[in-house]
């Protein structure tokens, strides 16, 4: 607002209401989302709405461009004809064989990439997903990521395929100090693959004009910072009330996630590459949750994904890098249910998997924020301090597969010390004798024990935490809190 009221009087000001005009009938253009934030439209889901109608749902979020985890064959078709833009990975198996042959990499590019161009807009070739945060692929696959990506940037430059840039994905543990590396400006990256990996990618990223696309989640960070770090400054909600300021630079910040991406800019300036841009391939809030996960919620994820859209849509870069241009991917279309380890991996959607919007929001920030309908009120925005417990998940009860309840029954008794005891004939808890209830018992059993060493409740979607006591009769559950 404030240069178009400074330059009022100025000859210019004819062209800028031009300008103005041009950008604002472009911003209305219901078919176009061209400035939209991304989305990535991860699949790992048994239940989610088909390639056309997400490619629909995409668009009804204002989403200007897309990211999907593989070349899948209808997903693309259903982008084809769209405006919009499109990155693809490719998948981590296959970075050695790619490295270890041009001809490999070449014939990737013929069968999954040529057959959609130009009707599909493919723009960024990401090789590999947070590759580096594998360590057990530390001596195969580590080392060969930069000549997976020469020999797919040979292919595409012989066969003329200039618009399409390479890249990979990086989480934040590429640094040192991992998810919440304050002061932003002392960031490194990690002894491990700084000389070896991390110079070679920049020198190739810098050297192609591409950028250094990072997953970066303050959600995390802030969930890590045990109170430390204020939630408003997490969801960019702070105004200008919460700041820090880094001691190295003497420089503001006003959110958590400025500092992340100053923090891989640091790093990367050490390795003497501080100019190569920066995409953020994931960000996001989940909506949901475990109970003994916090700030996990519908009203959180709205408010933090609609103050993204707002926020990017004016290039705001960051205190390091005013007014850099960044492409932004929000994590993700839909609530994969697929998704192992805790509750908030399945629970990053804007949409539920029967494509109603988990809450309203527009991507291309088009509607001011005093203009969606109230959210529900947040309720776990500090740790849930009660006992909890872990069972046989409703939706499975419900639709009992007793093949899959036996295995993870089977599976549960085998770990730990005694963990199935009670449900033995004769035990407190072997009636009734039905796979749901031992199953219920076992789950709870195993992970009151192990969850301590990481151990999650989860069983392939099959488990879910209660605060509901289960006990019944003489038969107790163990609870969390002992
Ligand atoms: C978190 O903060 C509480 C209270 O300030 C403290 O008692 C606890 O030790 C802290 N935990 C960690 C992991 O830092
Ligand atoms: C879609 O799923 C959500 C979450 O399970 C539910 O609240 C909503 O009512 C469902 N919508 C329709 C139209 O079935
Ligand atoms: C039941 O679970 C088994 C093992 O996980 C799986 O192979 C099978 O497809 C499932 N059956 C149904 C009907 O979902
Ligand atoms: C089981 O008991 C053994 C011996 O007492 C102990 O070393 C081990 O840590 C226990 N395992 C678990 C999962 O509690």
């Amino acid at each position: 607002m404030v240069a178009p009221m400074a330059m009022a009087d100025s000859p210019l000001r004819p062209l800028l209401f031009l300008l103005l005009a041009a950008l604002a009938c472009h911003a209305a253009d219901g078919h176009g989302h061209a400035h939209g934030l991304g989305v990535n439209y991860g699949r790992v889901a048994d239940d989610i709405p088909t390639p056309h109608r997400s490619v629909q749902l995409l668009r009804a979020a204002g989403a200007g461009s897309v990211k999907i985890y593989d070349a899948n064959r209808p997903v693309l078709r259903a982008l084809s004809g769209t405006r919009l833009t499109v990155s693809i990975m490719v998948p981590n198996e296959i970075i050695v064989d790619l490295a270890a042959s041009y001809a490999a990499a070449d014939a990737w590019v013929a069968a999954n990439l040529l057959p959609y161009l130009p009707a599909t807009r493919v723009k960024y070739l990401l090789v590999g997903n947070e590759v580096l945060s594998d360590t057990s692929a530390a001596h195969t696959v580590w080392p060969r990521i930069v000549p997976a990506m020469e020999n797919l940037h040979r292919s595409l430059r012989k066969r003329g395929v200039s618009r399409v840039k390479i890249s990979t994905t990086l989480a934040m543990d590429a640094l040192v100090t991992g998810a919440f590396p304050r002061p932003p400006s002392a960031a490194t990256f990690r002894p491990d693959i700084a000389e070896a990996v991390m110079r070679p990618l920049l020198r190739f990223i810098e050297g192609t004009n591409s950028y250094y696309f990072v997953d970066a989640y303050p959600y995390f960070a802030w969930a890590g910072s045990n109170g430390t770090v204020p939630l408003d400054y997490a969801l960019f909600n702070g105004g200008g009330r919460i700041r820090y300021v880094d001691p190295g630079t003497g420089l503001t910040y006003t959110n958590l996630l400025d500092e992340m991406l100053d923090a891989v800019g640091a790093a990367m300036s050490k390795l003497g590459h501080g100019r190569v841009r920066i995409a953020i391939a994931e960000t996001g809030w989940p909506n949901g949750g475990d109970y003994d996960q916090i700030g996990a919620s519908v009203h959180n994820a709205a408010i933090y994904n609609r103050n993204l859209a707002v926020r990017f849509a004016s290039n705001p870069g960051t205190p390091a890098r005013p007014g850099a241009r960044m492409p932004v991917f929000v994590f993700s279309l839909f609530n994969e249910d697929l998704k192992p380890g805790p509750g908030t991996e399945r629970h990053w959607g804007i949409y539920y998997p029967n494509g109603t919007a988990v809450y309203q929001i527009d991507l291309a920030a088009r509607r001011p924020l005093s203009a969606y309908p109230p959210l529900p009120a947040p309720e776990n925005d500090t740790p849930y301090k009660g006992p909890i417990w872990c069972v046989l998940a409703a939706h499975a009860a419900k639709k009992l597969n007793e093949t899959a309840v036996g295995d993870a029954l089977t599976y549960a008794c085998g770990q730990g010390n005694g963990t199935c005891d009670a449900i033995q004939p004769g035990g407190h808890c072997f009636q009734p004798n039905t796979g749901a209830a031992h199953a219920s018992y076992a789950f709870n059993s195993y992970w009151q024990q192990l969850r301590k060493t990481g151990a999650t409740c989860y069983f392939n979607n099959l488990a879910e935490q209660t605060i509901k006591d289960p006990s019944y009769g003489s038969c107790k559950f163990q609870s969390s809190l002992g």
